[in-house]
């Protein structure tokens, strides 16, 4: 038994009308407690698809079929299950800001009914109380005033850190955030990524973060998850993603990324086109038209590989470091 909060075991999301068009297709995936994983890959690998697939709101859209299973502490979901998890040990910070607070309704109480529904009825004192905390806990230096006022009022920053603080009230196990600081400006960011993973430490909380961006993920992961045209293709600690990737793909995508750190990685090149459309997936694997390491083998989609502290989904994949070292001798 291992210590995952949330595992996926086999998830594919295929469209109900054509069936063989499949937006995520066979994902298994174990998020731990205290861990912050980043799920990273280009736009349209199906990243928010499998984020919502784990809040269990794909399960809820009429256009999509699910299969497999979402289990939490070991035991598959069901769709009541997961309801009654939502807002309360599972909650999801959205792309944009702005749009996802009410406009008719003030920070308290929207943060009140946040709070109602975790835990019930509580007096207005210790109400105003909690989310005063709440706000204090996000950064917001001025709770009181944050507090009374309408989403229109506040920074984009500040309606992030809001929606962290509703998504918090209910003092999750497991905090979803699916590229929530792509409508903010880089100092922003940079606090609101840093407020998440101390969060994550201090409540031992396990963190799913969406992100198209491996600098992002550099900063805070501790497991970095790669997506590609709707298959996981490597999964693995974030030491070993960034000094010695074995999948292609993420060697493509971290040469993308300025690193300060490690290595100059002379070895790659960058990616050239972009994933394909979910109803004109390539056969066999489907980065291999973007590949400069595929061969005639990559016809056939391969099974994962598994090593201590990663998986990838490679026929040819980058050596080991200490391999490369052995064959320069
Ligand atoms: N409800 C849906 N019905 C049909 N296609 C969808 C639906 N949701 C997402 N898609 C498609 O699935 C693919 C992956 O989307 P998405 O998960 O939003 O990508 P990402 O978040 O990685 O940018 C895209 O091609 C998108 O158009
Ligand atoms: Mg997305």
């Amino acid at each position: 038994m291992n210590n995952a909060v949330l595992s996926l075991s086999g998830i594919t999301v295929s469209l109900a009308q054509d069936r063989s068009t499949q937006l995520v297709e066979n994902v298994s995936l174990d998020v731990e407690r205290g861990q912050v994983v980043c799920l990273v890959g280009e736009s349209g690998s199906g990243k928010s698809v499998l984020a919502r697939t784990m809040m269990g709101l794909t399960q809820l859209d009429r256009g999509v079929v699910v299969e497999g299973d979402v289990l939490w502490d070991g035991i598959p979901l069901g769709r009541r299950s997961h309801e009654k998890l939502r807002g309360r040990d599972l909650s999801m910070v959205f792309q944009e800001p702005v749009g996802s607070l009410d406009p008719l309704f003030t920070v308290e109480s929207q943060l009140s009914e946040a709070l109602r529904r975790a835990h019930g009825r509580i007096g207005l004192s210790e109400t105003r109380r909690r989310i005063r905390e709440l706000l204090s806990e996000v950064g917001i230096p001025d709770p009181d005033r944050v507090m009374r006022s309408y989403a229109h009022q506040l920074s984009g920053g500040m309606c992030q850190r809001v929606m962290i603080a509703g998504a918090l009230a209910c003092e999750p196990k497991l905090l979803i955030a699916d590229e929530p600081t792509t409508a903010l400006d880089v100092t922003v960011q940079a606090q609101i990524l840093d407020l998440i993973a101390r969060l994550c430490k201090e409540r031992d909380m396990a963190v799913i973060l969406v992100t198209h961006d491996l600098g992002v993920a550099a900063r805070l992961a501790d497991r970095v998850a790669v997506l590609y045209s709707g298959q996981l293709v490597e999964d693995a600690g974030s030491d070993k993603t960034f000094t010695s990737a074995r999948h292609p793909y993420t060697r493509g995508l971290l040469d993308c990324v300025p690193l300060m750190t490690g290595p100059r990685r002379t070895l790659l090149t960058t990616v050239e086109g972009s994933v394909p459309d979910p109803t004109n997936r390539p056969s066999g694997c489907p980065f291999s038209p973007r590949c400069a390491r595929a061969t005639s083998k990559c016809e056939e989609m391969p099974a994962m590989n598994q090593e201590p502290e990663r998986r990838f989904a490679c026929w040819n994949p980058y050596p080991e470091p200490a391999d490369i070292a052995g064959s320069l001798v």
